[in-house]
């Protein structure tokens, strides 16, 4: 089975998926705030335009979710990922 760790836990998903299909496949809708206001971002436009998806993957901060291919042993890490 292809799975990528979020946030330490095992989650599936579809070779050819992104990141942010695989989140909302698994019914995660947001996974970061906003600096100002603290607003729920999740998803918003889908290619890679609005930087709403933020992730840091394998270490590395302000990746978009919704432009990186999950690939199976992806470390991906929710939250506030601003730098
Ligand atoms: S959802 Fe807009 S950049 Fe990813």
């Amino acid at each position: 089975m292809n799975e990528i760790v979020v946030d330490g836990r095992a989650l599936p998903f579809v070779a050819g998926q992104t990141v942010a299909a695989a989140l909302v496949a698994a019914g995660r809708v947001a996974w970061r705030t906003t600096r100002v206001g603290r607003r729920s971002r999740g998803v918003f436009c889908g290619i890679g335009v609005c930087f709403d998806c933020l992730v840091a993957v394998d270490g590395s901060g302000r990746q978009r979710a919704c432009l990186v291919l999950a690939r199976p042993g992806m470390t991906v890490t929710t939250g506030d990922v601003h730098e």
